[in-house]
């Protein structure tokens, strides 16, 4: 009988637990925005890794998982890259091969999206960028090391925020309301 109850009050926990979680979750989607400005510190080592497993678990079409993740942490490259982003925090270039191919595009995306949320859900800010992949292509493949026959397809900058406090509220650019945007039918 008390083992019977112990078993059941650890599944509640862990019930109560998975929700919290699950909440947390949406809060972090809920309250995203792309940051613009960064604090001079770097990102920790550990919270890059973190970042990057949560890339590589994206879904992709057919689980072909095209993409490869090149995480920038030198101040020159990073300049290179994105112009002022010198000082602290990193860049993720995601690159593929078939970078033409739509499918591998959304693939990309989407690794480039659980990016971008994992870094704020530990509480860095982050920003998406395409603006500069062309130039990326262009100029920059070799110094940056991209596997041969790669092309950079999205970029996430990631870095400590420079204004604590900031939120989807002070921070995002407003959002069109769900009732000009969405249908149930
Ligand atoms: C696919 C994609 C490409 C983007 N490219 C750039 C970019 O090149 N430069 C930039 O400053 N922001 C870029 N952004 C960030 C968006 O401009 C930003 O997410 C959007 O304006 C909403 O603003 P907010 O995130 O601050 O609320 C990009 C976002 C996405 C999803």
């Amino acid at each position: 009988m008390k083992k019977t109850l112990f078993c059941g009050g650890l599944l509640l926990c862990s019930l109560a637990l998975g929700a919290q979680e699950g909440k947390a979750a949406l809060d972090v989607m809920l309250k995203n925005y792309g940051e613009r400005n960064y604090a001079a510190e770097p990102v920790a080592k550990a919270d890059l890794d973190l970042i990057v497993q949560a890339g590589l678990r994206a879904p992709s079409a057919m689980n072909k998982q095209p993409w490869h993740f090149t995480v920038v942490q030198d101040a020159a490259l990073k300049g290179k890259v994105i112009s002022g982003a010198e000082k602290g925090g990193a860049i993720i270039v995601i690159s593929a091969k078939d970078d033409t191919n739509p499918r591998v595009t959304l693939d990309c995306a989407l690794a480039a999206e659980n990016v971008y949320l994992a870094a704020q859900a530990l509480g860095y800010g982050s920003r998406i960028y395409t603006g500069p992949v062309s130039d990326v292509n262009k100029k920059h493949k070799a110094a940056l090391g991209l596997p041969s026959g790669y092309n950079a397809v999205i970029l996430v900058r990631i870095g400590v925020l420079a204004k604590a406090g900031t939120d989807a509220l002070s921070g995002a650019s407003p959002r069109n309301a769900a009732k000009d945007m969405v249908t149930y039918k």
